[in-house]
């Protein structure tokens, strides 16, 4: 390992003297990160509910004068980038560095500022996994195992459980994924599958068998379970989740190599064979921090070092579909390897659009790059900061609802208290004292603490609401004052007092409003002559200050631009079976084209399968089953069916309930691990969750038979 990168170095002193900064007594020193994103594909609106959610704590703990760093990098290894690479005839690291910039650019338009953005392929980040598997494997933790792999022959290389599909060995639906079946539940490895076909090439790939490498993760599990449980580093709900899912059994080993080749890290214990993306990718928090140390000359160990870093609060942001990397593998390997533990792990919902999964044929996948080219960032941040709260729900964007909170609580709301001030007090200037405004200014300062409180739970919902009553207020006061009317009857000195309050009260909310709309708070700074640097500028009116220029702040959301933005995202759904070639990336909805068809099914065969309308009446998780509802189906009359659907993961148990759905409903009842079901509702899609059901008109009875 070359010199610079050791880290014993920093012990000795290269960056250890760090800079040393003076602190404040109450002051709080915070590394956050957001989860790492793939190399693989662009950002879009979904990924954005977490940036942005990330950067508004971020930037609301900066204001409050903590010192606070935000940290992310691109996660560039695994299967998935080797294919797009094939696919796009570039080597890796062109693809990665390519995805790199565009990642930047799209965080940086929508004003999600980085202290740092790495790259998990680092030098600095191989280091830190070499250091950190040392630990691990000097703890005893690490054994080898003989797995059996599918290999796809056409690509030369091993495929990931989600790059086959076939048939189910248990119950025998056809085209599932590698590893669980979206209609019995079943779990296995894609080499117990029958029929397997390699999503990357279409061909049959060939099992083969090779040692990996597995972390003995239940070694640690009384460290998990009192780490998961107590100290509230995670959201009740998780705790509960894990503590019922997980921690009542010993925790599986966890594979963590893969076989050459793998676009990775190799191990140095271990030629030919490669740290597998999971490992490597949350150790690039830490490179990521350790190239900013470099770079500003920081004392590294004292943001990560267990024992320098202990007044150090570590945050990661992730969403709710990689906790169980973050809240138990994660955990195990800093403690291992003596790095110090997150304080907590903040973990948000899903987007959906209009209450529906993010579709590329209904033009409701979103990239970055496409809402710009239309609508103002700032909006987006507005309203995913009105949705957010500390719960792990998923968040809806309505696009009709999108457009009217803009307007009415953004441009009606809060920017309206400027536009109706400004033009006047550009005039007559802020008088030298604060007026009596009937106690509003001191109202909206008190309100600081709960909006501070809010924010600083995440609950970013409650910060707004409180917000807007805040605004409210103040738009009565200028009502009731009617400053237009002070202005024709040439009372100037009371339209200078009104302008002082209600250009007070704007600046108040500016000040609240500036970790989620900092391009609203810098325009307020420069009509105010003062920039808005911190919270305690809520506290103090600004008095005997000339106004500037007034300019728009925001524009009103048009309707004609959202919908132009959801057309230009709209793909084109392709029919015809393309040549195998790679698959679309892990995160696109596009129709997987290239399964075979199932064995022809005689006509007389099929006209026995009954098709009926059903309505669902109750629907339920199955405690121990992740992939899996419990529905009872009303199928007319007192008829009803229960049935065990394999849908958990793409649809809420309340989003279904009231629903038509279509019914198999002669299937002979088969008695399953958590009961009887007695028949299967019709869906499409790969599994889990892309899964769709088949909906039959609105205006069907349930009992109706389909044809
Ligand atoms: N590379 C991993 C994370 C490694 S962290 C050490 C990954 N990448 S991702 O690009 O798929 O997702 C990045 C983050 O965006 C994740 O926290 C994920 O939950 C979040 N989101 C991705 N799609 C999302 C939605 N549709 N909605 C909300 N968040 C989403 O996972
Ligand atoms: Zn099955």
């Amino acid at each position: 390992m070359p010199d610079v990168l050791d880290r014993a170095a920093s012990l000795t002193g290269q960056w250890g003297e760090g800079r040393h900064e003076p602190r404040m007594p109450n002051m709080r020193k915070i590394l956050v990160t957001s989860a790492l994103p793939y190399a693989n594909g662009h950002i879009h609106i979904g990924h954005l509910v977490e940036y942005i959610q990330t950067d508004i704590w971020v930037r609301f703990q900066k204001l409050r004068g903590n010192r606070c760093v935000y940290m992310c990098a691109d996660d560039t290894h695994g299967t998935a980038i080797m294919l797009r690479a094939k696919q796009e005839g570039i080597s890796e690291e062109e693809l990665i560095a390519k995805m790199q910039r565009a990642h930047v650019a799209d965080f940086a338009a929508f004003h999600v500022e980085f202290d740092n953005y790495g790259s998990t392929h680092s030098p600095e980040n191989r280091a830190l996994c070499e250091e950190i598997w040392a630990a691990i494997r000097k703890a005893g933790m690490v054994h080898e195992q003989e797995v059996e792999q599918l290999y796809d022959t056409v690509h030369g290389m091993f495929l990931a459980d989600r790059q086959v599909r076939g048939t189910c060995p248990r119950c025998r639906a056809a085209d599932q994924p590698g590893d669980n079946c979206s209609a019995c539940g079943a779990h296995y490895s894609p080499s117990e599958l029958l029929d397997p076909v390699s999503v990357a090439s279409g061909t049959r790939p060939e099992v083969r068998t090779h040692p990996h490498l597995f972390i003995d993760v239940d070694k640690q599990h009384a460290f998990l379970d009192e780490w998961t449980q107590t100290g509230g580093h995670l959201q009740p709900e998780i705790a509960n989740y894990l503590k019922a899912y997980f921690l009542n059994e010993p925790l599986k080993d966890w594979d963590v190599s893969r076989p050459a080749p793998y676009f990775g890290f190799e191990i140095p214990d271990s030629p030919g064979n490669y740290w597998y993306v999971w490992f490597d990718a949350p150790i690039g928090y830490i490179a990521s921090t350790w190239e900013w140390c470099k770079r500003t000359g920081e004392d590294f160990d004292g943001w990560w070092d267990e024992r320098k870093g202990g007044e150090t609060e570590i945050h990661h942001f992730i969403g709710k579909d990689i906790t169980y990397f973050h809240t138990l593998f994660w955990p195990a390997m800093l403690k291992v390897s003596r790095f110090s533990l997150p304080r907590k792990i903040r973990i948000h919902g899903f987007l959906t659009v209009d209450g529906a999964k993010m579709s590329k044929s209904k033009g409701t996948f979103v990239l970055a790059s496409t809402y710009l080219k239309h609508l103002d960032p700032s909006y987006l941040r507005y309203y995913y900061a009105a949705k957010l709260s500390d719960r792990v729900d998923d968040i809806d964007l309505n696009l009709d609802e999108f457009a009217a909170r803009v307007n009415s609580d953004m441009v009606g709301n809060i920017v309206n208290l400027a536009s109706r001030t400004a033009r006047f007090a550009g005039k007559t200037g802020l008088a030298a004292e604060y007026p009596e405004d009937g106690g509003l200014f001191e109202q909206a300062a008190r309100d600081g603490a709960a909006i501070a409180e809010a924010y600083e739970a995440c609950d970013y919902a409650q910060a707004v609401r409180l917000i807007l009553a805040a605004g409210d207020r103040a738009n009565k006061y200028i009502e009731d004052r009617a400053p237009w009317n002070l202005k024709k009857e040439g009372r100037i000195e009371e339209l200078r007092e009104v302008c002082t309050v209600g250009l007070n009260l704007f600046r108040q909310l500016a000040v609240y409003l500036a970790p989620v709309l900092p391009e609203l708070a810098r325009r307020a700074g420069e009509l105010l002559g003062e920039p808005i640097e911190h919270w305690r500028q809520s506290e103090e009116p600004l008095l005997g200050a000339a106004i500037g220029k007034f300019a728009h702040m925001m524009k009103r959301v048009e309707r004609s631009k959202v919908e132009r933005m959801i057309a230009d995202s709209a793909e084109p759904v392709e029919e015809a079976p393309a040549a195998p070639g790679p698959p679309p990336p892990a995160d696109s909805d596009e129709p997987l084209r290239r399964e075979p068809l199932a064995e022809e099914c005689a006509f007389d065969d099929f006209q026995k399968v009954d098709l009926r309308v059903a309505r669902v009446l109750t629907a339920e998780p199955v405690v121990g089953a992740d992939k899996l509802l419990k529905l009872t189906l009303g199928l007319g009359g007192e008829v009803t069916r229960t049935v065990f659907a394999g849908i958990k993961q793409a649809y809420e148990p309340e989003q279904l309930v009231g629903q038509l759905v279509v019914c198999a409903a002669n299937l002979k009842a088969r008695k399953m691990k958590f009961g009887l079901s007695e028949g299967m509702v019709v869906a499409s899609g790969p599994g889990g969750k892309d899964v769709f059901l088949l909906r039959p008109d609105p205006g069907a009875r349930p009992g109706q038979r389909v044809h």
